[in-house]
């Protein structure tokens, strides 16, 4: 399987910052935000990478992460002219993605939980066995504000609806998604909604249709950030912080995956730690590498 990143977008949320620099480049407390969703992947086993991202931000995409050898995977950009919406990722991608399966993230949406990679391993295997698509549902207190999916007792979708009136249930989707090989065909049969955007409600509609849209709840042990805004945006930062302070261990740190994954070697993680020696980033990265640092 391979991932799509989308790292594009306006950020007209977090006006002025992003007036003048991409969001997934802030820090989410101490490191950037796009580290995140890269962690994701990576924590899945997946090493394609296609980034989605500005004409005026590419290179410094490519200044932070180069093309991904450094964490042992493959990141190549692909350009969005303009922000048309959260489903042209798919079709700007389509060229290296063809009729396969596909990991589809947010970048600037942030997910943490005990057992969190094994619950999206299934759906992974789900997808790459039996097709179809699959999203993430998040209990929310206020459904009005979100994507919302009504469901039936084995998981199928009954409906989707973009910040409904009279919501059918407590349930948003979030920034994670799951397509089989045909998303780049159904991605074409959708058409600029209301606000003139490339929906990626949408694109699960032309799953759902098919009856072949499912969804996985993420239960009370989860915390779901949409960073996109200035309180979830320092919430997040927040979260992070007292759980690495709590744990000793980071979130979303891809030189942790890629050594845990045998994609680096030591010495390729302590030449990583040498350029940040004098932060607590650093020093995590050199313990990593010269001491057993208990994962659970
Ligand atoms: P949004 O947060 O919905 O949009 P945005 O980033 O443009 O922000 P704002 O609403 O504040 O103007 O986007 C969700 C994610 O998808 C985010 O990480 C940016 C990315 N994105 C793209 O890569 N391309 C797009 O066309 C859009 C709309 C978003």
């Amino acid at each position: 399987m391979k991932a799509i990143i989308l790292a594009g977008g306006s950020g007209t949320r977090l006006y002025p910052t992003t007036q003048i620099i991409n969001k997934h480049l802030l820090p989410i407390y101490n490191k950037p935000m796009i580290y995140y969703p890269l962690s994701l992947a990576m924590l899945l086993k997946i090493k394609d990478i296609y980034m989605v991202v500005n004409p005026q931000d590419k290179s410094l995409f490519e200044k932070l992460l180069g093309d991904g050898s450094q964490f042992g995977i493959r990141i190549q950009y692909v350009i969005q002219e303009k922000p048309r919406g959260l489903s042209e990722g798919i079709l700007l991608c389509s060229p290296y993605i063809e009729h396969e399966p596909v990991l589809y993230l947010l970048g600037d949406n942030i997910l943490y939980g005990h057992d969190l990679p094994k619950l999206l391993e299934s759906a992974k295997k789900e997808v790459e066995s039996s097709g179809g698509a699959y999203c993430f549902g998040y209990y929310v207190h206020d459904p009005e504000r979100f994507g919302i999916v009504e469901f039936d007792e084995q998981g199928n979708v009954l409906s989707i609806e973009e910040k409904p009136k009279k919501p059918k249930s407590h349930y948003a989707v979030i920034g994670v998604y799951f397509f089989d090989g045909q998303a780049c065909k159904l991605a074409q049969n959708v058409k600029p909604s209301a606000r003139g955007e490339l929906e990626i409600t949408s694109l699960l509609e032309e799953y759902l249709k098919l009856g072949k849209l499912k969804v996985k709840l993420l239960g009370r042990g989860f915390a779901w950030f949409d960073a996109g805004t200035y309180e979830s945006f320092l919430e997040a930062g927040n979260f992070v912080a007292t759980i690495e302070r709590k744990t000793g261990l980071m979130i979303g740190c891809p030189e942790e995956v890629a050594f845990r994954n045998g994609w680096i070697s030591k010495e390729d993680l302590l030449k990583l730690a040498k350029k940040m020696d004098k932060t607590d980033y650093g020093k995590y990265l050199r313990r990593l590498a010269e001491e057993e640092v208990h994962a659970f």
